[in-house]
């Protein structure tokens, strides 16, 4: 059994398609041992809740500084003694020495196609008006260890999505979400899970 944190900040969709993933047998050989977001607000730990699954929060206002915070973030991950991290939404910069001690453990799902429209500056929405503001034709997602830079880190899989005529950022945001992040971020986790990190293999994985 993989046993796996998430760590989230909003609504927590791409939690909710790595529990119904685990549910209904696309995932195997994984547990979801934690969510933690740094924000009290987020849906994401309703989610988790429902689930019966620990919810904590850690939010760097309430400690002093941000080493305080991420010392507490590395405490409380550690805890846990986790196989695998899963950023799904996580919009706090991961501290180095976390880094450092779960690496190739971390991975986060980025709502492009690395190498476009990613590292700093580019989260949420913004990706997406940058896709259509540069006019591609084909977006995507992709999920990738987590490095010491700005979503830098090896590529596990990416898919393709189709850009349409009068997209907005939010209609195109969604697409993504549909038909790649809810698909690639479980498809990463069940091949990690099952020890396959070939990505050719794997059903919306790097579309072959
Ligand atoms: C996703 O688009 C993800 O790629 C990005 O933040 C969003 C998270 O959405 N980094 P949700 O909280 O999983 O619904």
């Amino acid at each position: 059994m993989l046993r796996t944190g998430v760590l989230v900040s909003g609504g927590g969709t791409n939690l909710q398609a790595i529990l119904d993933a685990i549910d209904n047998g696309t995932v195997t050989n994984t547990e979801i041992a934690v969510v933690i977001s740094n924000n009290p607000g987020a849906y994401a730990l309703e989610r988790a809740r429902k689930h019966g699954i620990p919810a904590e929060c850690l939010s760097p206002k309430n400690f002093p500084s941000r080493e305080a915070f991420n010392d507490a973030l590395v405490e409380k991950v550690d805890s846990y003694g986790l196989d695998l991290i899963v950023l799904a939404g996580f919009l706090v910069k991961i501290p180095e020495k976390m880094i450092a001690k779960y690496r190739n453990r971390i991975i986060n799902i980025h709502p492009s196609l690395i190498p476009s429209f990613c590292g700093v500056g580019y989260y949420g929405l913004k990706v997406h008006e940058a896709a259509l503001e540069r006019g591609v034709k084909i977006t995507g997602a992709t999920v990738h260890f987590v490095d010491e830079g700005m979503d830098s880190g090896p590529i596990l899989l990416q898919k393709a999505v189709e850009v349409k005529p009068g997209d907005t950022p939010e209609t195109l945001q969604r697409r993504v979400m549909e038909e790649a992040e809810w698909k690639l971020l479980p498809a990463a986790i069940d091949m990690i899970a099952n020890h396959r990190l070939d990505g050719d293999k794997q059903e919306g994985g790097t579309g072959k």
